[in-house]
């Protein structure tokens, strides 16, 4: 892993327009992504996690410019994604791609297997037709799938298969950054397990970056070597894998490894459970900390301002006004 940038959010905001519950007429504005900046240097592999609604996809489809932003930046290599014309914009996505969650619905039932994997080769002129041929071959070779079924259609692979054919086609063009939202939520555990591994050899093979969304905190421990907390569209803690693991502070980062499933029932003797109960809505946040009111710990002042990130060891920041 390098020391080189190769993005940069800058306090990005996505916020949707939408019509608010039992109102009549008043739209209300839902802050799915709210005030975010991270970096992710060349070869790493972010990990973000949070429970489901708190904005993961929404930042990652924000940070690709799948979407238009309200605020904020996206700087590629320095570069602002955000201020690319069409014809840029076109060019940067064979940099930067995305596998997504649902192995089922992201691939063209219609289509066959070489033409999900060469269209964006085709769209892009990359090689002559014979050239594109050899290198849907080589993908598929890469991915784990064997090239002489390149004539069947995604119906007729397994679940983990169908999430190989995804992943040949986000590599078609050589990208350097890929998003993987939930890439592995929709398989069995075992399978599970060797996608994961396929994209960690991807990733020494080729000197990848990722930005690895997952609800699932055993995924992203796997893989990740930072790992991000996310909560109603904000960052309540991030550091290095080892560092969030073993040391997180943040109460909320605190009830996830509570919640987390363990093997072994013994381990959680002791441990102080926290109730979860459930994410309030992202249209109507609480004021202050967004988390007060699930959180055990908190003050007067949790209700009032929201805590800003402040970094509390290197490369380990926490936004909480208790810890
Ligand atoms: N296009 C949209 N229009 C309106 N609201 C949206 C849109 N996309 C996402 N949202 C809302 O933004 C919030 C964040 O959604 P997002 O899909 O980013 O969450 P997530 O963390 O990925 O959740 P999950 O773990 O379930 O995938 C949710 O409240 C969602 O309903
Ligand atoms: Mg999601």
């Amino acid at each position: 892993m390098s020391d080189t940038k190769l993005i940069e959010v800058k306090d990005l905001a996505k916020h949707f327009e939408v019509r608010a519950q039992g109102a009549r007429e008043d739209k209300a504005l839902l802050k799915a992504v709210d005030g975010v900046s991270l970096d992710i240097c060349e070869g790493e592999i972010l990990g973000i996690v949070g429970e489901s609604g708190c904005g993961k996809s929404t930042l990652g489809k924000t940070v690709l410019r799948l979407q238009e932003k309200t605020s904020g930046q996206v700087l590629y290599r320095g570069e602002d994604l955000f201020a690319m014309g069409r014809v840029d914009m076109k060019e940067m996505t064979k940099n930067i791609q995305m596998i997504f969650q649902d192995p089922y619905s992201s691939l063209n039932p219609r289509k066959k297997v070489a033409q999900i994997i060469g269209q964006p080769l085709r769209i892009h002129n990359a090689g002559t037709p014979a050239e594109q041929i050899t290198r849907i071959d080589h993908l598929m070779d890469e991915v784990g799938l064997n090239p002489k079924f390149k004539r069947r259609y995604p119906h007729q692979f397994s679940g983990g298969q169908r999430q190989r054919i995804g992943i040949a086609r986000a590599l078609a063009l050589g990208p350097e950054f890929i998003v993987c939202d939930e890439a592995v939520s929709a398989l069995d555990v075992s399978v599970q397990a060797q996608i994961l591994n396929l994209l960690l050899d991807l990733q020494v093979r080729h000197g990848f970056t990722y930005m690895f969304i997952s609800h699932d905190l055993a995924v992203v421990e796997f893989i990740a070597t930072r790992i991000l907390v996310m909560y109603l569209g904000r960052v309540v803690e991030i550091a290095s894998k080892d560092e969030l693991v073993n040391q997180h502070v943040h109460p909320y980062t605190k009830a996830l490894f509570e919640a987390f499933p363990v093997t072994d029932p013994r381990a959680r003797k002791g441990k102080k459970q926290i109730v979860m109960g459930d994410v309030p809505s992202p249209i109507h946040p609480p004021t202050g900390c967004h988390f007060h009111p699930r959180c055990p710990y908190a003050e007067p002042r949790c209700r009032e301002q929201y805590p800003p990130l402040r970094e509390i060891s290197p490369g380990h920041s926490v936004a909480c006004w208790v810890v």
